[in-house]
């Protein structure tokens, strides 16, 4: 692998630069922020390219990854595209020899990641995945309450996120563009549970329900639409469990979207407002309840600045960012096949 005496040496694009959240702008910002050189964007929207000139006077611009990967001296790409291209854009750079981060999710299989992985090892290049919410403040906050033994041993994690309310016009209502429902919150909800039980996955079982929002006039992909609501249950090693739902048909959703649930209490996240219940002798309970600090999400691109520089160890690795897809893809096919399905990457 190349190396480079400081952050300032690595030149850094990105492909895809969006306007619904402008994720871009973020990344090239934080890339800087992390001591890096921004060179290049590539997007397919002459727009979207002129509103990037606008942000970063004098970069280069570029219509195709092909053109910017044989023009650009560029050293890191970062991919912040519709989730089904993230696998073949990703093998493009990667093949080229340049440093690879994905936006999340990595990739929609587990295959396609392998062969990231795969190319990434083949070519002496790292590829990582913008996992920025590993750094959210309301799972830092969740992680020292169950270091600290607060709530005891952890016995189950459910994550929720959903209302009922129709699909948007845009991209991610699309299955084969999105990989489904739980695709996008989903892989972070996921994320962080991995962080709370370091233990390896056994098993997944998946359901899904359908139909519903795709049979109503003006959906935008009434062909290809994801689901209504999806669920996967993850079994651990450990015997402890997650459950993931995200639904599109839930009246009434329930309060939080994280509650963590141990051997001596509860700990409940709520955005920025976190409750801590502890079960007490007498059949009593203490409840805490206090707001999370601020997401330091900035350490994504620092991390990888003092790894490509000093060897500091990579956190978000391509193996690590592949654990919630494994997750996600054998919960789809479980869905279908109506049985848990073992996992091959624990
Ligand atoms: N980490 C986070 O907090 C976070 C937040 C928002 C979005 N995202 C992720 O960012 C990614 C993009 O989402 P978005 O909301 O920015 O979407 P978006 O639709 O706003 O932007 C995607 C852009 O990619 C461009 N594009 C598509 N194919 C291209 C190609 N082959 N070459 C160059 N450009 C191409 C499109 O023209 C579009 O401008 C998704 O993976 C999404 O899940 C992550």
């Amino acid at each position: 692998m190349k190396t480079y005496s400081n952050p300032a040496e690595i030149k850094v694009g990105v492909v895809g630069y969006g306007g619904a959240f402008n994720m871009g702008r973020q990344h090239l910002n934080e890339m800087r922020a992390a001591g890096m050189m921004p060179v290049a964007v590539t997007e397919v929207d002459p727009k979207r390219l002129e509103v990037a000139k606008v942000d970063f006077p004098g970069i280069e611009t570029y219509s195709s990854v092909k053109d910017m990967l044989a023009r650009s001296k560029v050293d890191l790409v970062t991919v912040i595209t519709p989730h089904n291209t993230h696998a073949p854009l990703g093998l493009e750079i990667l093949s080229a020899g340049r440093h690879c981060v994905l936006e999340k999710p990595m990739a929609i299989t587990t295959a396609e990641c392998d062969a990231m992985i795969a190319e990434a090892k083949a070519k002496g290049v790292i590829v990582s995945t913008y996992h920025n919410r590993h750094w959210d403040g309301w799972i830092l906050k969740a992680l020292e309450i169950v270091r600290a033994g607060t709530i005891g041993s952890i016995v189950r994690v459910d994550l929720f996120m959903g209302s009922n309310n129709p699909p948007h016009a845009w991209w991610r209502s699309s299955r084969s563009i999105s990989g489904g429902i739980l695709y996008d919150w989903g892989v972070h909800l996921l994320e962080y549970a991995l962080q709370l039980i370091p233990s390896p996955i056994t098993e997944v079982s998946g359901y899904a329900s359908e139909g519903y929002w795709s049979a109503q006039p003006g959906h935008p992909y009434p062909k290809d639409a994801n689901e209504d609501e999806a669920q996967v249950t993850v079994r651990f090693a450990s015997g402890q469990r997650v459950n993931l739902r995200i639904s599109s048909v839930d009246a009434t959703p329930e309060r939080g979207f994280i509650k963590i649930t141990g051997t001596k209490g509860s700990h409940l996240i709520e955005w920025n407002d976190y409750e801590t219940t502890v079960a007490l002798p007498g059949g009593l309970i203490q409840t805490t309840r206090g707001k999370n600090p601020d997401g330091q999400g900035h350490k994504f691109y620092e991390n990888i600045a003092a790894h490509l520089t000093r060897g500091e160890a990579l956190i978000i690795t391509g193996e690590w960012a592949r654990r919630p897809i494994h997750i996600l893809d054998l919960g789809v096919q479980s869905a279908k096949q109506g049985r848990a399905l073992p996992v091959v990457h624990s």
